[in-house]
């Protein structure tokens, strides 16, 4: 036996143990109208941990609370890749205290990135007694384990691991929309940008075996699932941990041989590892969408390099221009730090350059924060908070002209719209998103909700597009 079939067969012996430890659970939750609430912070990892939880949280007998403080069993999925996304999660968890005081029933659990970090556990044990389960990023499918110990001593279970051991797949898991579904390839991440936690607390970077991807998109496919979202913080890596020589393009092509299945997103691209075989892949195929999310995170050159990122300005802006000329109609949207240690003005001015060069479609910017443990932490000239937010404010207002703009320019266009989600309170207009990415409203019947409409543009707004249904 190789060693990878080795790590495959204990990984599917714990999910069925994990399976068996459901069974027995379930015997004394069934039936009895309990409900859970769930919050995720964060990326789109996440999102797909909190499906994993869902799905256990369902089998063991509870179903989704209208309200949070209605709830049985309330579980925070947590984020810390900034400062305030840390400060929300104890902002509600201590807003938590009063309702397990006047419901000692109920049982609340935390996870994920946050719980990865020591001070934060000791805080936890410290303030938090209210908490009884608290796990972390690497051992996730144990929660129905944790949940038995919990039971039986009645104590609050900490179990943090340093490091995966094993990919356990196959554990239940509840989709959020029928028609599109996020598929993690890989795990962790190797890179390092200076300024990032991420490398600490989701761990080293591996790969899922294509086998197993292909067959989780063939099952998603078979369910009704149009869209796929492939999940890694640098897909372009994809591979490089696994035994056989398979890599990202390669993964793309063979995914686009699934009939059935209508587009193919993946995010996020790390510049530095974006191929030439991946432009050709995704240009010769009409199922990968049209989109690429490339975080730029600053324009200076020197910023970058302090940044760990591992590329130039002008490489930046080649790979662009590659791309589009590749792919003209492609829509591109970015992250953008603004603030990093180092960043004065004429830092400053190279992003201002770099982005008015590009013209992104979209972008996600963030003002720096420091997280402790990172190399951008102890490093010297940090920026004060006054001058990194009046940039901040510059950048957001070039940024928000720019996608105006381009957005004016999709008008009389015809796009395919894959319909997302009927208005709440008002059934016919509805909701969805181009291959590109963009956003459109519309009016049409919410039986569309699910399915690929030809949608003509008639308007655009700042963040949105409105368009009219081709019938
Ligand atoms: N793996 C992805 C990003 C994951 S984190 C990539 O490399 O692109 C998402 C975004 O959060 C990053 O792109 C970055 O812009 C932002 N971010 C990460 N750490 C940050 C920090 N310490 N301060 C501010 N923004 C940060
Ligand atoms: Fe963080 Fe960089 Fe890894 Fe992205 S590539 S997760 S920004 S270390
Ligand atoms: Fe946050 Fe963890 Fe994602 S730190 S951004 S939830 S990987």
């Amino acid at each position: 036996m190789s060693r990878k079939e080795r790590v495959y067969k204990i990984g599917e012996e714990e999910a069925l143990r994990q399976k068996q430890i459901i069974e027995e659970l379930s015997s004394s939750f069934q039936g009895k109208g309990l409900s859970y609430f769930i919050q995720t912070f964060g990326c789109q990892m996440n999102v797909r941990d909190s499906e994993k939880l869902v799905g256990i949280l369902e089998k063991l007998g509870f179903s989704l609370a209208v309200k949070e403080k209605e709830a049985d069993f309330i579980i925070y999925n947590t984020c810390c890749v900034r400062e305030n996304a840390e400060q929300k999660v104890f902002g509600r968890l201590g807003s938590l205290k009063s309702y397990k005081e006047k419901n000692p029933h109920i049982k609340i659990a935390i996870c994920g990135c946050m719980m990865q970090q020591e001070n934060v556990l000791k805080e936890i044990k410290q303030k938090y007694r209210h908490v009884d389960l608290v796990f972390g990023t690497f051992n996730l499918y144990k929660f129905p384990e944790l949940l038995q110990t919990h039971l039986e001593t009645n104590q609050m279970v900490i179990d943090i691991w340093k490091e995966h051991q094993e990919i356990v797949e196959d554990l239940p898991s509840i989709r959020k929309d029928t028609f599109k579904a996020g598929v993690n390839i890989m795990y962790g991440c190797n890179n390092f940008c200076s300024y990032c936690i991420v490398p600490y607390v989701r761990g080293r970077e591996r790969s899922r075996l294509p086998e197993e991807i292909l067959a989780e998109v063939q099952r998603l496919v078979a369910d009704g699932v149009k869209e796929i979202m492939l999940l890694g913080q640098n897909v372009n890596s994809y591979g490089k941990t696994l035994e056989q020589d398979y890599s990202f393009p390669d993964l793309l092509k063979d995914l686009t041989h699934i009939e059935g299945l209508e587009r193919i997103r993946f995010m996020t691209s790390h510049p530095k590892d974006l191929s030439d075989e991946l432009i050709k892949v995704m240009k010769e195929s009409n199922k990968i969408c049209r989109h690429l999310h490339l975080p730029v995170q600053a324009g200076s050159t020197k910023i970058l390099k302090a940044m760990n990122r591992k590329y130039t300005k002008e490489h930046y802006l080649n790979l662009v221009k590659k791309i589009r000329s590749a792919m003209p109609n492609i829509s591109l949207t970015t992250d953008i730090i603004v603030g990093f240690p180092g960043e004065h003005e004429n830092e400053f001015q190279e992003t201002l350059d770099l982005v008015q060069q590009v013209k992104f479609d979209g972008a996600f910017t963030f003002l720096y924060s420091k997280r402790t443990g990172t190399p951008g932490a102890t490093m010297e000239d940090q920026i004060p908070e006054e001058k990194a937010k009046k940039h901040f404010n510059e950048l957001l207002s070039i940024l928000d002209s720019i996608v105006y703009e381009n957005n004016l320019e999709k008008k009389e266009e015809i796009l395919q719209i894959l319909v997302e989600e009927a208005n709440q309170e008002n059934q016919t207009i509805l909701t969805g998103r181009s291959d590109t990415n963009h956003l459109v409203h519309f009016a049409g019947d919410s039986s569309l909700v699910g399915k690929i409409v030809p949608v003509k543009i008639t308007d655009a707004k700042p963040y949105y597009l409105i368009g009219e249904l081709i019938v």
